[in-house]
C-alpha cells in the first residue's frame, strides 16, 4: 500500500507479515517461548494511565533533549538488531542511516551490522552508539572497540548482558523447522562484571549495559562505573516470563530518585514502544531515553528510508500531541505526577 495509508507505527508490522517471506517475518516478530513476555512489553504500557493537567499554554512544545551526551530533536533513538539486510532491504543499515541523520535521531550500530562500521559512520555524520555482543573473545570486543573510536563519532559503547544463550524462539523455528536449542557461547556465557571493568578502562567511549532488569544490577552497574543502562529483555526474545522493561522501571525509579542515584547513571529502556504516548511514560518514570526495535525493521523492509522517516515522524508527532494533551511544553517538567501506576502491578 501506499505510506500514506500508515497511520500509526503497528501498520508496519501488519504490512510487513504479508509482504514478507514466512522466514523473514518470523525472525523478526519472534519472541522467546510462550511470547508472554514479548506480549506484555506492549501491554504494561496500556496499563498506565495519564493524569493531564490543563490551562497551560502548549503552542510551543519542545521535545529535543540529550541523551548520554548526544543531543538530539527526540527522546528516542534506532536500537540495534541484527538482521536489517533481508529480503527487502539489501542496503542493510545505510537507510536507517540515512533517515537518522536527516531527522536528527540518534542510531544505536549493531556489532552484527551487514555495512561496515567505517561505511555507516560516513553516511551518518551525527553522534552514534555501538552495540557489542562480547562473543568469541575479548580481543575481538577490543577490536570494534578500537574500530568505533577512529570513526570519531560513535560515543557510546552498548555492550548486550542478555544472551549468556540465545533465547528459544520457537515461532521462528516452526517456520524454519529447527528444534534444536542453540549452544551457550563461548565468552557470553562467562561474561562477568570483571570482563566489564576491564572493558570500561580499555576506552574513553561512554559505555552503557543493554539488559539490565533489576534495581540490584542498576546499582551493580553504578559500582562498576559505568556511564548507562538499559532496561531491557531483548524484545521478548531471551527469558519468557522476564517483566515488561516499563514495569521495571517503575520500581526502580522512586528507589533511584529517593537515594539521588540519576544523577550518577542515566537509565534507557527498550521494548515494546509503539506509541508517543510509551515513549512519556518511560520519561516520565525517570528514562533519558526510548529505544525503538522492531518498528524501524518492518519499516525499513516495507518502504526502506522513506519508512525508517516516516516512523520517525510518527513517533516525534505522537510525543508532542501526548505532551500539548497532558498539559506539558518541555520534557524536562515530566514527572511521575502525570501517571497513575495503579493498574500497572495490580496493586
Ligand atoms: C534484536 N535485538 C538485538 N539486540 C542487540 O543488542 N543486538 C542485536 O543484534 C539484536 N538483534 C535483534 C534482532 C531482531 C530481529 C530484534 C527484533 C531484536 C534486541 C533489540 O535491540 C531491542 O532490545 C528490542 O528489539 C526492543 O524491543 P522492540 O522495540 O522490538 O519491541
Amino acid at each position: 500500500p501506499d505510506i500514506s495509508q500508515v497511520y500509526n507505527v503497528s501498520d508496519f508490522d501488519t504490512i510487513s507479515s504479508k509482504i514478507l517471506s514466512k522466514g523473514t517475518y518470523s525472525y523478526y516478530r519472534t519472541g522467546a517461548e510462550d511470547e508472554i513476555t514479548l506480549k506484555e512489553n506492549e501491554l504494561a504500557f496500556k496499563r498506565i494511565y495519564f493524569k493531564p493537567r490543563i490551562l497551560n499554554s502548549v503552542n510551543d512544545v519542545n521535545i529535543k533533549t540529550e541523551i548520554l551526551g548526544s543531543s538530539t530533536d527526540v527522546p528516542f533513538y534506532i536500537t540495534a538488531f541484527a538482521g536489517a539486510n533481508l529480503e527487502n532491504n539489501l542496503e542493510g543499515e545505510l537507510p536507517l542511516a540515512a533517515a537518522a541523520s536527516k531527522a536528527n535521531v540518534i542510531q544505536m550500530i549493531p556489532c552484527l551490522s551487514i555495512i561496515p562500521i567505517p561505511k555507516l559512520s560516513e553516511a551518518n555524520p551525527l553522534d552514534k552508539w555501538i552495540q557489542i555482543y562480547v562473543r568469541s573473545s575479548i580481543e575481538e570486543s577490543l577490536e570494534l572497540i578500537r574500530i568505533a573510536e577512529e570513526t570519531g563519532t560513535i560515543k557510546t559503547v552498548f555492550f548486550t548482558v542478555d544472551v549468556a544463550q540465545l533465547g528459544r524462539r520457537e515461532t521462528e523455528s516452526r517456520v524454519k523447522n529447527n528444534s534444536q536449542f542453540s549452544k551457550p557461547g563461548p565468552i557470553s556465557s562467562d561474561l562477568n562484571w570483571d570482563h566489564i571493568k576491564f572493558l570500561k578502562n580499555q576506552t574513553k567511549l561512554k559505555v552503557v549495559l543493554k539488559g539490565v532488569q533489576t534495581y540490584e544490577d542498576v546499582i551493580k552497574a553504578i559500582e562498576a562505573g559505568v556511564d548507562g543502562v538499559v532496561i531491557s529483555n531483548h524484545g521478548g526474545r531471551q527469558l519468557d516470563t522476564a517483566r515488561s522493561p516499563i514495569e521495571i522501571l517503575a520500581e526502580v525509579s522512586p528507589r533511584l530518585k529517593s537515594e539521588n542515584l540519576f544523577e550518577k547513571i542515566e537509565i534507557l529502556i527498550d521494548g515494546g514502544v509503539r506509541r508517543g504516548s510509551d515513549i512519556v511514560k518511560a520519561l516520565a518514570l525517570g528514562a533519558k531515553g526510548v529505544g525503538i526495535g522492531r518498528p524501524f525493521l518492518y519499516a525499513l523492509q516495507s518502504y526502506g528510508e522513506v519508512g525508517a522517516s516516516k516512523v520517525i515522524e510518527i513517533f516525534k508527532n505522537e510525543v508532542e500531541l501526548t505532551l500539548r494533551l497532558l498539559g506539558v511544553n518541555d520534557l524536562k517538567q515530566l514527572n511521575e505526577n502525570y501517571l497513575s501506576l495503579i493498574d500497572l502491578v495490580g496493586n
